[in-house]
């Protein structure tokens, strides 16, 4: 594999803040959801590292269910328009539904997301995500759990992307101009 360290200009988040605060996040779900059936629905890809640690990290018994979707358009950026590549397993009807991201960029996916589950009888729902970028903000998006807010930078690492590489990255740093421009 390529050198990535000259491929990265900051560190923005280290792995070991990232999970300090899913167990914080956890936690707090963990009283909130007490007594109640927990449905966490991730959106592939980019929120398969911090499904993988926050869903290990809450106390209690959960359901896992997956979603992938992908928004097309003429820009690099999501659109808003978005096609269901993967629809769930799961029905959601009476279910209480928590849907965890790796980042609200522009605010569209997850927009989108809320109103197509909003048709599907589910007892509740609300978003976990990771990060979010409020200077990128396109359409608001309803967010009950935020790990750190961030500059609007290109950021990459733990499950974020540029052209599906950098995922595997423990820490979410910012992608140096010189790979994308
Ligand atoms: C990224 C990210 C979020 C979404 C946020 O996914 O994982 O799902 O973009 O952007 P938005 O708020 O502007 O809609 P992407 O579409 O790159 O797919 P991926 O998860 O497979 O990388
Ligand atoms: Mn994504
Ligand atoms: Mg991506």
């Amino acid at each position: 594999a390529a050198d990535v360290q000259s491929e990265i200009t900051e560190v923005l988040v280290t792995e070991e803040q990232i999970l300090a605060k899913l167990e914080e996040v956890a936690a707090q779900v963990a009283v909130d959801y007490a007594g109640k059936e927990l449905l966490l629905v991730g959106v592939l890809k980019g929120a398969v590292m911090v499904m993988a640690d926050f869903s290990r990290a809450l106390p209690g018994e959960v359901t896992m269910d997956w979603m992938a979707v992908s928004s097309y358009g003429t820009g690099t950026r999501s659109s808003g328009v978005v096609q269901i590549r993967k629809d769930l397993d799961t029905d959601l009807h009476d279910k209480h539904v928590l849907i965890v991201e790796d980042i609200i960029d522009s605010g569209l996916t997850l927009s989108w997301l809320l109103t197509n589950f909003a048709s599907r009888g589910a007892a509740s729902v609300e978003v976990f995500a990771l990060l979010r970028k409020p200077d990128a903000a396109k359409v608001h998006v309803d967010c009950r759990y935020v790990g750190f807010e961030i500059p609007n930078e290109f950021v990459v690492g733990y499950g974020l992307d540029y052209a599906e590489k950098y995922r595997n990255l423990r820490d979410v740093a910012i992608l140096a101009p010189h790979v994308y421009s």
